[in-house]
Parts: C-alpha cells; sequence; structure tokens
C-alpha cells in the first residue's frame, strides 16, 4: 500500500496499526479520476491484507474531501462506453473492505466523494463539511450507491430533495444530527484527521476477527433484510465464543486489568 501513486498518499501509521490514504488532487477538489479509483481500490486491499492494520482513515488534502467523479473524464462518455466497460464499478469493491474504514471530512464531499464517504463504517466531519448529490445538475443521477445510501442515512424526504434538486447540501451539524456523521471535531482539518486515526489506533487494539465479525455483522443488517442480518448476528455472536480473545476479554473484565487480546 505504500507503493508510490500519482493521486492519493497511502501509509501506514502509529505502529503501522492504522492505515491511512489521503486523496491528493487539491487542485481539482479531488475529483475522483479513473486513476485514482484503480488506486484507492489498490491501497485499501493493501492495507486490508496487511495483518498490522487493524483500521483505516480516508481523508482528503485540500479544502474538499472530493467534490465527485472527474466530470472531464465523464463528459465524452457515450451510453455504449459505460454499458461496456461500467468505468465506475471498481468502486463497489470499497464496501468490500474487510477493516473498518473511518471519513474524516472537512470540504465538499459531493456527487461521488459523497457515495465514497457513505461507503465507509463512520464518517467524522470537521466544521466545514458540506454533503450533496449535485447530479441530477448536469443531467445525471448519483452511480456510486448515493441513491440507496442517503435514503438510509437521512430518510426519504431529505435524500429526494438533495438527489432531485442537487441543491439544499448538508452542512456539518445537520449531518451529525441526521446520523450521517457520527461526530462534529472542532479545529482545523489536521485535527479532524488525527481524531480519525486516533479512532482506528482504539480499533486497531481490539481483537481483529470480533472487529471483523462486528462490521460484518452491523452490514448485514445495513445491507439485508432484518431476519437474514440478525440470524447472521447470531452465527457471528456464536463464532466469537471459538476466540481465545473473547474468554481473554471476558476474564480481564472481572479480575479488573486490561485485556491482552493475542489477536491483532
Ligand atoms: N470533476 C472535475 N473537476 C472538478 C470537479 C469534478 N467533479 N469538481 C471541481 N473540479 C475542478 C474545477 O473544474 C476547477 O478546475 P479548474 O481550476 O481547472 O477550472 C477546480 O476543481 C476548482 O473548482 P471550482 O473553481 O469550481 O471551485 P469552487 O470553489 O468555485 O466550487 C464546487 C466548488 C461547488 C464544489 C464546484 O467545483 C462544483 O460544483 N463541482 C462539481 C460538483 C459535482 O457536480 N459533482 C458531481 C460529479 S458527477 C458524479 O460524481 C457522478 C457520480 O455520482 C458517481
Amino acid at each position: 500500500p505504500e507503493a508510490s501513486y500519482e493521486t492519493i498518499t497511502a501509509e501506514v501509521v502509529e505502529s503501522k496499526s492504522v492505515g491511512l490514504l489521503m486523496l491528493n488532487r487539491p487542485q481539482v477538489l479531488n475529483a475522483l479520476s479513473e486513476v485514482c479509483m484503480r488506486e484507492v481500490v489498490a491501497a485499501l486491499k493493501g492495507f486490508d491484507a496487511l495483518p498490522e492494520v487493524g483500521a483505516i482513515v480516508i481523508s482528503g488534502k485540500g479544502k474538499a474531501f472530493a467534490a465527485g467523479v472527474d466530470i472531464k473524464e465523464l463528459k465524452n462518455k457515450t451510453m455504449v462506453d459505460l454499458f461496456v466497460n461500467p468505468v465506475l464499478d471498481q468502486w463497489n469493491q470499497v464496501s468490500r473492505i474487510r477493516k473498518p474504514l473511518i471519513a474524516a471530512v472537512n470540504g465538499y464531499a459531493l456527487g461521488g466523494g459523497c457515495e465514497l464517504a457513505m461507503m465507509c463504517d463512520i464518517i467524522l466531519v470537521g466544521e466545514k463539511a458540506v454533503f450533496g448529490q449535485p447530479e441530477i445538475k448536469i443531467g445525471t443521477i448519483p452511480g456510486m450507491g448515493g441513491t440507496q445510501r442517503l435514503i438510509r442515512e437521512v430518510g426519504k424526504s431529505r435524500a429526494m430533495e438533495m438527489i432531485l434538486t442537487g441543491e439544499r447540501f448538508m452542512d456539518a451539524k445537520e449531518a451529525c444530527q441526521r446520523g450521517l456523521a457520527s461526530r462534529l471535531i472542532e479545529g482545523t482539518n489536521e485535527e479532524l484527521v488525527a481524531e480519525a486515526v486516533a479512532m482506528a489506533k482504539n480499533i486497531s487494539g481490539m481483537s481483529r476477527p470480533a472487529v471483523i465479525m462486528a462490521k460484518a455483522a452491523v452490514n448485514a443488517a445495513y445491507e439485508s433484510h432484518l431476519e437474514e442480518g440478525v440470524k447472521r448476528e447470531q452465527a457471528f455472536f456464536g463464532a466469537t465464543f471459538g476466540l481465545e480473545d473473547r474468554s481473554e476479554g471476558m476474564a480481564a473484565f472481572i479480575e479488573k486489568r486490561k485485556p491482552n487480546f493475542q489477536n491483532k
């Protein structure tokens, strides 16, 4: 994951326990080009495969998280082009990363930028965060899961308003109130990213298999029907009783000491 990239930076930090990915095309507000898509997916898969990394932070350099898919690249595509080569398809792989993804959003998260943030498991926002799905204003619709995810995050009426008008962007405070984001971090962009890294480091200290099962179980509710989700949760819950970390965690609680997890 630390290969040299053109449109992002990717490094492991906090004694290699956290993967930190920064979108790095600030001159075009981190517009998501095809190269960028391939690099983000490659870096995330790299982090997912590194045993030391327990959680991943995604943020953007400059004043945007990402202002959407690169419109200059999309402009000349035809319907046939997109049918034969669905260029946005690879973005779906972000939601298949097994380790937790934390988005640190300060500034514009529009179109594909909003959709990328929503593919993450936790969104932390800075004061200048702005979410929106303006695709309708350029004659198209969201193409990276926005129509499906936004309605779950903010409800039908607000999601429809954003998607159908392309306006009424959502600020940081409203995003927290509605549950799109989990928390507002006051201060600079650097302070926001530092908070996200601290959260990732904390998660990285937990039992790795338990974290992966917890994320998969929550996503079962998010991605499927309730009954199916509850069944998957119960199966995972039972599976944690096969972990030494589970015995150790419970014993440590009763003995009033810190747990010493082996699998992390
Ligand atoms: N694609 C390509 N370039 C973009 C871009 C995008 N999505 N967003 C911004 N840029 C570029 C601008 O073209 C500009 O480049 P130049 O300096 O070469 O002209 C540079 O970034 C700075 O942008 P602005 O001058 O426009 O900055 P601003 O502060 O005046 O406005 C903004 C900021 C309101 C975010 C405005 O840039 C904007 O509306 N951007 C496009 C937002 C959008 O429509 N996103 C959806 C894209 S389609 C999509 O994402 C499809 C999907 O769902 C999968």
